[in-house]
């Protein structure tokens, strides 16, 4: 059995609420002109009170059914990319799953963090590819405001909160993923981490009072590694494929900061034009990055059948990689 599949469907949701840089501006030591100078962002929402990633990935989740005309019931499989799930256990792919009515679907978690969509995307194509499940829906939904601290300038203006999903069928031959490359580099987990709340420091008041919950990050170091893993990750799903930087109709990097965008655009030579950029509204949404701005992208007539699209991600763990898609 050697099926193939085709992105059916995409949807995405962001809350309601902004938060502008002027309003980060009123909590720390920071500027408008600071953070769109070094980010490129200028705003991003935040999910309400008990609003988790499970309700965002709802719906969007819905958007992607409607799109794909599919129906929830008739989902085999949900793959969730989030570090950010409602609870720690059961997982937010269970929670979704309910909330859908996806009474068949086998549902489960994937955490890579900002790389969460294509792991998830990756896995979920070679459940299909066996034959395991006909209609999948792949979510990246994640709540960052919850673990951010805001009294952090260095990482407070980077995040925001939303969820984006696809709905995978079974399709045409010469459509669907075309190569993949996804990475771990686990030496490297230091870099940016929630330290507090898991098995080594469970919650307890002294790990609260050392905000150990929340994000910590070094972002010079994370930078510099991005824009390399990002490129070589690209590169390489295109040599797989026998093709060149010329032959990709549309670019979607993670959103994580202007910079990071515009060196990798400049090491891959890619067409600007070729380059789908969103960022300065909702800042970095971790595994809701890639699939937002998909789903803008198609919803805009940027994707037509036939198109090649390129992702490209990188995260937390260190997690990376890139996937390269035939609309
Ligand atoms: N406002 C004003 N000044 C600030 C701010 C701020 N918000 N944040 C930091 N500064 C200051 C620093 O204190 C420092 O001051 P100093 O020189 O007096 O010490 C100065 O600005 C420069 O700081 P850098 O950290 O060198 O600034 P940089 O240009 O590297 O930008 C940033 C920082 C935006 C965090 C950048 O490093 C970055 O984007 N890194 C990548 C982070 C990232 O993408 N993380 C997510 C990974 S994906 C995932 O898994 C969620």
């Amino acid at each position: 059995m050697n099926l193939h599949f085709k992105i059916a469907g995409t949807g995405s949701f962001v809350p309601a609420k902004v938060i502008s840089n002027a309003d980060l501006s009123h909590m720390v030591d920071t500027s408008d002109e600071w953070i769109t100078e070094r980010t490129g962002i200028k705003e991003r929402r935040m999910a309400n009170e008990g609003q988790g990633s499970a309700r965002m990935a709802y719906h969007a989740s819905l958007r992607a059914l409607k799109q794909a005309k599919t129906e929830a019931k008739d989902l085999d499989i949900i793959i969730f990319g989030t570090v950010t799930p409602d609870f720690y256990m059961p997982s937010a792919a269970c929670i979704l799953q309910d909330q859908l009515g996806a009474k068949k679907a086998l549902a489960f978690d994937i955490s890579a963090a900002c790389s969460g969509f294509l792991y998830s995307l990756v896995i979920a194509e070679s459940l299909v590819k066996q034959g395991k499940g006909k209609k999948a829906l792949v979510v990246g939904a994640d709540t960052l405001s919850k673990f951010t601290d805001y009294s952090d300038r260095s990482t407070c203006i980077l995040f925001g909160d939303g969820a984006g999903a696809v709905v995978l069928s079974s399709g045409r031959r010469d459509c669907g993923l075309v190569s993949w490359r996804l990475y771990s580099d686990g030496s490297r987990w230091g870099l940016l981490n929630i330290p507090g709340g898991g098995s080594v420091y469970p919650p307890a008041d002294k790990t609260l009072m050392k905000r150990m919950h929340f994000i910590k990050m070094n972002g010079r170091k994370i930078f510099k590694f991005a824009v390399k893993l990002m490129v070589d990750a690209a590169e390489e799903v295109l040599d797989d494929a026998g093709l060149d930087i010329r032959d990709v109709d549309l670019f979607i990097p993670h959103q994580a900061n202007i910079r990071i965008i515009e060196s990798v655009v400049r090491n891959l030579r890619i067409d600007k034009d070729k380059v789908f950029v969103n960022l300065a509204l909702y800042g970095n949404t971790s595994a809701a990055s890639i699939p937002i701005a998909l789903d803008e992208a198609v919803r805009k007539g940027r994707v037509k059948k036939g198109d090649r699209v390129l992702l490209a991600s990188f995260g937390s763990g260190l997690t990376w990689g890139a996937v390269l898609l035939r609309w």
